[in-house]
């Protein structure tokens, strides 16, 4: 399964879904966490504590994606519509 979290809005917890619906799914199959927005909030948390699934940036998506069963795209707030055609197809 592959899920892009995004919205036009910042700030309305698209970092904070992304890691629970990561960690939801790494109890069901391995799950990988790519994140998507610059300012790299989701692999600044990850760096902090002990996530249960791996955290990669985009630039990396293409290397790690196969391996992973889910997937849970973390998204910047007003994404342009390249982002969100490339996290539509997946990676
Ligand atoms: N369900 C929630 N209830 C209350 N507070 C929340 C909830 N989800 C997230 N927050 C809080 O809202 C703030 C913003 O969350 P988060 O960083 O996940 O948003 P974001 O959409 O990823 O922001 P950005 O657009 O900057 O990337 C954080 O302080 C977070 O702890
Ligand atoms: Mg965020």
């Amino acid at each position: 399964m592959i899920i892009t979290v995004a919205s036009f809005k910042g700030g309305v917890g698209k970092t904070t879904t992304a890691v629970h619906l990561a960690v939801y799914l790494q109890a069901k199959d391995e799950t990988l966490l790519i994140d998507g927005d610059p300012n790299r909030s989701a692999s600044g948390w990850a760096k902090r504590g002990d996530l249960p699934f791996k955290v990669i940036d985009e630039r990396q998506a293409a290397k790690f994606a196969p391996k992973y069963q889910h997937i849970v795209i973390d998204t910047q707030a007003r994404p342009q519509q390249e982002d969100l055609r490339s996290t539509s197809r997946g990676v």
